[in-house]
């Protein structure tokens, strides 16, 4: 690695392990394929100011309210009563969405983002923005000589396909910027590699997508699925995820 300064990369499973790995001050990106970090990412790439994460119902609500905001989210994948959008990514087209602000509240996304909040500086990854995530974080744990956490939200907590191996494709990267993987990470990126040519099919077997099949969102798989559509980092500021040029 010459004289590039090096990083240690650590895989979270789970939204809890958000809180941990700001808690020892690393740099965190959270992850949830299907669906809240594509919708997130999706959002500000097409002109939205900023997504507010937040975790119940009733918040969600009266910040909207309060901020004249779109109101956004899920509860079971579907669009809860009295909201304006659910957590599909192709629902935050430019035409909704540029040029305001989102209340976002989902089941597991936005809890990995909220219970990281503390973190020095945490990012929104997934397949749509794997290089942009990739080298501002590298470029942020190389300033301020901390570690990079990649903390796969899950399902409802618990381990989940696509998040993984989301994981794997930035520990891929993240490897090449002088990353020091973790047993994890390396795991991940084997299995990201292992299927990388059928990427939408292997992440299609899962239990989410599955999920998410059933109830007619399809769409929303094949989407979320691709690599590198957006040049763009998502990064939270205070209370709200913000467009970042890498
Ligand atoms: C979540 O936060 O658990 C997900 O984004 C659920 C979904 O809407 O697919």
């Amino acid at each position: 690695m010459g004289s590039v300064r090096r990083f240690n990369v650590r895989l979270g499973i789970g939204y809890r392990s958000s809180l941990a790995a700001a808690e020892r001050a690393d740099i965190v990106v959270t992850i949830d394929v299907l669906r809240c970090s594509s919708s997130i990412v999706t959002a500000l790439a097409n002109g939205a100011n900023a997504v507010m994460p937040v975790v119940s119902l009733r918040e969600a609500r009266s910040l909207a309210r309060a901020h004249d905001a779109i109101l956004a989210g899920e509860r079971k994948g579907i669009k809860p009563a009295g909201f304006d959008l659910g957590n599909s990514p192709l629902e935050f087209k430019k035409a909704t969405v540029q040029g305001r602000t989102i209340v976002l509240t989902t089941t597991s996304g936005t809890k990995a983002i909220v219970l990281g909040k503390k973190a020095r500086n945490l990012l929104v990854g997934s397949l749509l923005n794997l290089n942009a995530t990739a080298k501002l974080a590298s470029r942020l744990a190389r300033s301020s000589k901390s570690g990079i956490s990649l903390i796969t939200a899950g399902t409802s907590g618990k381990f989940s396909l696509e998040d993984f191996l989301c994981a794997g494709a930035l520990s891929d990267l993240l490897a090449q910027e002088g990353g020091r993987l973790d047993d994890g990470c390396i795991a991940s990126a084997y299995a990201y590699r292992g299927v990388r040519s059928g990427l939408c099919s292997a992440i299609g077997e899962g239990l989410h997508a599955e999920y998410l099949k059933s109830i007619d969102l399809v769409d929303d798989v094949m989407f979320s699925t691709q690599e590198n559509l957006f040049d763009i980092a998502a990064v939270l500021r205070t209370d709200r995820v913000v467009a970042v040029k890498p």
